[in-house]
């Protein structure tokens, strides 16, 4: 689990990431803070397009910088939103594939803590990539 000191250092780091979530068209920021087994903490902040399905989730984004960077162990996420909103699907999905044992925390815009959670529970009967490797001639 999360100790408290490092359950605050995310809450910290997601609300200075924050200041940089890229928000332009739907106002509701959003930051991400993902702690690596090597102790590293990648954030990540939603980033909107023009073309509206182009955006990008906060969580995806720090999935992003954190794999690219040579992370791929993750032992938390706490994302911090206006209302404390919960994470998508598609980013609960997106973490499933690195780290389904992943302790996931909400937060307000305050840095409040609302909830906490297990990606397990949060996910369940995930897809996987142990289900593509039953296909048949696959
Ligand atoms: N958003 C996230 O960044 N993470 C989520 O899990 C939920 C939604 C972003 C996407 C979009 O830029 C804005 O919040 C409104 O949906």
């Amino acid at each position: 689990m999360l100790n408290d000191a490092v359950r605050q250092r995310l809450v910290k780091a997601a609300l200075e990431a924050r200041r940089h979530a890229y928000a332009a068209y739907s106002g509701y920021r959003v930051a991400a803070a993902l702690l690596c087994a090597d102790g590293r903490i990648f954030t990540g902040v939603n980033v909107e397009n023009a073309v509206y399905p182009l955006g990008l989730c906060a969580e995806r984004t720090a999935v992003v910088k954190a794999v690219s960077e040579g992370c791929r162990e993750f032992r938390a996420i706490v994302v911090v939103t206006p209302n404390a909103g919960a994470p998508c699907g598609a980013c609960r999905q997106v973490l499933w594939e690195f780290a389904p044992d992943l302790h996931v925390v909400v937060a307000d815009a305050q840095g409040r803590i609302h909830w906490e959670a297990s990606l397990r529970a949060l996910l369940p009967r995930p897809f996987g990539a142990g289900d593509l490797s039953e296909v048949e001639g696959g």
